[in-house]
């Protein structure tokens, strides 16, 4: 087989086969394809696309690249939940103890973020002394006494997303719906749950601008997850603007803590329940109803509030920001961020509110860059609020005051005033089941 009859093939919009997909991949992980044929390829697909089946070989090759988890020393169905990357998205620090504490275990391995925000990883490391880097024994073992444990993804899981990653990033072909598909699916499924639910995003802060195309990108996702005989759901939500009030790492496990607390903002508590009863529901725990109804009900309760806990106590986080979350960012310099005139806001640039919060020093620039667990925004006001000249927008922190002026001014773009109350996008678009 020859590299350049692959590339000539997808040039033309045709299919591979399952024998030159495994060509590849084997080949570009193992080193023995250089990087300009694998990026022609990639750059082919971009343009051609590829069928079900191609992205569905494509996946189980990547998956094979690398180390799988065994979970089934674990008892019952074990199911794991991704989101595509929003801004704010604090879901898995809630619905990792949720579901827990509903009874299903939950095993899952997190990334770290780069570009605008930390990711979940990040978050959960700004609790003092929080470990995310247990052993697989540690991991499962903890799973097992508690039913949650939360770990950076391992370095040796679907290693040939990696290597593609890494090449995707700088010859601009990160955004193809099947090689997006491929390369979250084959780290879920080497990650190794039952069920695996998405919260594919879709609006101005996510990687899916439209509804359609986030749909399109769940669509795909779910077949490969079945095709490899996992339990799927997908749901589609909103990222036009950021999900609930906080930005950046101990900021958003605050207002994490704030939800489990039975509080918090509304749009993070419904989103959160709609994954929640998807999780449930997969796992077998009843209707879709009776799962919301559980789900509810150990927010409420203060069961998942527990669970939390003695999660951050198995992982050797100190429990105590349970009780005074404002040390999380104690400490910070902070400023506020006032509306320029009167008026409704009716847009919110998602993405630029992860710059500002990336500036303050919340995300990275590069793999390199190290996070400041206290920067970010915590907005007061959000799309659909109407504001009068003065009033504060939003409070920023930072460990760097010479990055204030420049984050604030990025914010203040970030919004949009109008004489005309807006519409609101929903917070769910659409959700989609495995058959
Ligand atoms: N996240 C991933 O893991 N892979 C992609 O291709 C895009 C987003």
């Amino acid at each position: 087989m020859r590299m350049i009859d692959l590339i000539e093939k997808k040039k033309r919009g045709m299919a591979l086969t399952k024998a030159e997909i495994d060509y590849f991949i084997d080949g570009y992980t193992a080193g023995q394809i250089p990087d300009y044929q694998a990026a022609a390829l990639l750059m082919a697909i971009c343009f051609t696309g590829m069928r079900h089946e191609e992205t569905a070989w494509m996946t189980d090759a990547m998956v094979r690249s690398g180390d799988q988890v065994d979970l089934s020393s674990i008892p019952g169905v074990k199911v794991d939940k991704h989101s595509t990357g929003g801004i704010g998205d604090k879901t898995t620090l809630i619905l990792a103890p949720l579901v827990a504490a509903c009874g299903v275990p939950v095993a899952k391995m997190s990334g770290r973020g780069l570009g605008y925000t930390g990711g979940t990883v990040d978050k959960l490391e700004s609790i003092p002394g929080f470990r995310t880097d247990l052993d697989r024994d540690a991991f499962l073992d903890t799973v097992k006494r508690i039913g949650v444990c939360v770990v950076g993804q391992s370095g040796h899981l679907a290693l040939a997303d990696k290597k593609l990653y890494a090449l995707r990033d700088v010859t601009g072909t990160v955004d193809s719906i099947p090689l997006i598909a491929a390369s979250i699916m084959s780290k879920k499924i080497a990650a190794g749950a039952d069920g695996i639910v998405l919260d594919v995003k879709c609006g101005s802060g996510a990687f899916m601008k439209t509804p359609e195309d986030a749909a399109r990108l769940a669509r795909e996702m779910v077949a490969i997850g079945q095709a490899c005989g996992r339990k799927m759901a997908a749901v589609i939500t909103n990222m036009d603007l950021p999900l609930g009030y906080s930005i950046g790492n101990g900021l958003e496990v605050a207002e994490a803590i704030d939800l489990l607390k039975g509080a918090g903002p509304a749009d993070l508590r419904e989103v959160c329940l709609v994954l929640a009863a998807q999780m449930l529901s997969l796992a077998g725990k009843g209707t879709l109803q009776a799962c919301r109804d559980m789900a509810a009900a150990a927010l409420d309760s203060g069961a998942a509030l527990e669970k939390f806990v003695q999660m951050c106590r198995a992982q050797g986080g100190d429990p105590a920001v349970v009780e005074h979350p404002q040390t999380l960012y104690a400490g910070a310099v902070s400023d506020t961020l006032q509306a320029p005139a009167d008026g409704w806001i009716c847009r919110m640039d998602a993405q630029a509110c992860g710059k500002a919060s990336m500036l303050l020093g919340a995300g990275r620039e590069t793999k390199e860059s190290a996070i400041d667990p206290a920067a970010g925004i915590v907005l007061a006001c959000k799309t659909g609020d109407r504001v009068q000249k003065g009033q504060v927008l939003a409070r920023l922190y930072t460990n760097q005051p010479d990055q204030m002026a420049d984050a604030k001014q990025v914010l203040l773009d970030a919004y949009t005033l109008s004489d005309q109350k807006p519409q609101l996008p929903p917070l769910v678009y659409d959700t989609i089941l495995g058959e």
